[in-house]
């Protein structure tokens, strides 16, 4: 059994690192919102907990909720952001958390995958367990970033913490001739039910950023009245501004006649080679309007991205199919923070496209909508219940992603006026 194994494994480790990420501060910050209107960060720990116990445990298995209790307060819908509070201990939660996880064991152990149950073949419900677990994972370092970085201590061992500042690329921009973009997930894994189904969209030539845009290139914007001039915003993006108060990216503070950044483990100047992040769908496109661009379609950016020699293959990671590595691109928390960009030649696109899987997750244009023949599986609240005009779909991952994330059909998505996820902007623009 040794996909049963491995499955065991990965559950094991996976689990391994939330535990770590909790590490990273005391439980009284984590019982805290991080701000923002968020839920107090432990919140995430028996949420992970209650999503395997209701998928495999109770609907596949068929037990009964371990935990009524649980189960109400740690659903994000029965139980809204405003209401999370007062919840229980680290030590209860993972008392929870381990019991359950025995038990998934357990129930693996032996488990055959060759049936008919949509849930159980080729074992979907556990990779949707670790993909969520994974996301959750993504969504704390969102949170713990937040936080003042005197309330952190760093993990114990970093993987890799020195990069190299390359030296940019001066053609900026690559032109992608027309042909067919290949939506969604081609391939015989695991995927969630916005990826499919997977068909092909044809696009017209275009141009687009080899490099994400920078925190040097978006202070231009800024000097040059970015932030209080109308013309390059949506009425909707100028209400929002107006109201939030934006003036600036999530994390930067101005410091004189300079700006300050504030990051997971410290603060200090900008690094002007680093891709600017923290800033909404909004800023991303009056940015790229500033600019004379635009934001990539989500059919443009698979073309930029995927792309391969032979014209009919779907790469999987912006290189090709080999599992992600340090030495191709910036992803699951290798470096806890950006790397410069364009960073990474061994991780080039096919079209030349620099960092398009990893470092920063990337806005594209469109809504996040169903593909045609969209079919909600296994809960209409991963996808459908987000098709709601306001969501727009990022793509390509960022420096807290997991590998399996990394895949290129993965689509994420946040509201327009976002701006915790560790996001960016690559323009494009037409000939
Ligand atoms: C796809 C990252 C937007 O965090 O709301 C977690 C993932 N769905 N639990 C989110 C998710 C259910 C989702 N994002
Ligand atoms: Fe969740």
């Amino acid at each position: 059994m040794k996909q049963n194994d491995q499955i065991a494994q990965s559950l094991a480790e996976t689990r391994r690192r939330t535990f770590e990420l909790f590490n990273l501060v005391d439980e009284e910050v984590l019982q805290r919102s991080p701000g923002g209107g968020f839920r107090p960060i432990i919140w995430h720990l028996a949420h992970i907990g209650v999503f395997e116990s209701f998928w495999i445990l109770q609907k596949v298995k068929g037990d009964k909720p371990p935990n009524e209790r649980y189960q109400r307060i740690f659903d994000p819908i029965s139980t809204p952001r405003e209401e999370s509070k007062n919840l229980p201990s680290r030590r209860e939660m993972e008392g929870f958390l381990n019991d359950v996880q025995a038990h998934t064991l357990d129930y693996l152990d032996g488990l055959s995958f060759e049936t008919n149950d949509p849930l159980l073949r080729n074992a979907y419900v556990f990779d949707l367990v670790l993909e969520h677990e994974l996301q959750h994972q993504e969504t704390l370092a969102y949170l713990l970033h937040m936080l003042d970085p005197k309330l952190k201590r760093r993990p114990a061992k970093e993987k890799n913490n020195s990069v190299s500042v390359p030296s940019l690329p001066s053609a900026t921009m690559t032109m992608i001739p027309a042909g067919e973009a290949r939506m969604g997930a081609v391939w015989n894994e695991f995927a969630y039910d916005n990826e499919l189904p997977a068909h092909t969209i044809h696009v017209p030539a275009f141009k687009i950023d080899r490099r994400l845009t920078t925190n040097e290139e978006y202070a231009d914007f800024i000097k040059e009245g970015g932030y209080e001039r109308r013309e390059w915003w949506s009425d909707e993006g100028w209400n929002y501004k107006e109201q939030e108060n934006w003036t600036a990216p999530f994390y930067w503070k101005q410091v004189g006649d300079g700006w300050q950044e504030q990051r997971m483990f410290d603060e200090g100047e900008i690094r002007p080679q680093h891709p600017v992040s923290g800033i909404s769908w909004f800023e991303a496109e009056a940015y790229a309007k500033f600019r004379g661009k635009r934001l990539p379609t989500e059919a443009e950016w698979e073309r930029a991205a995927t792309c391969d020699v032979e014209p009919d293959r779907k790469r999987r990671f912006a290189w090709g199919d080999a599992e992600p590595s340090p030495a191709r691109c910036n992803f699951d928390l290798q470096f806890w923070d950006t790397t410069p960009v364009g960073n990474f030649p061994d991780g080039a696109s096919f079209h030349g496209c620099l960092d398009i899987s990893g470092n920063l997750w990337e806005w594209t244009n469109d809504p996040f909508a169903p593909y045609p023949n969209f079919k909600s599986f296994p809960y209409p609240e991963y996808s459908q219940e987000w098709f709601d005009g306001d969501h727009r779909v990022l793509k390509g991952g960022s420096w807290a992603t997991s590998s399996s994330v990394l895949r290129t059909s993965f689509r994420n998505f946040f509201r327009r006026h976002s701006r915790i996820a560790f996001a960016g902007v690559r323009c494009a623009a037409n000939l």
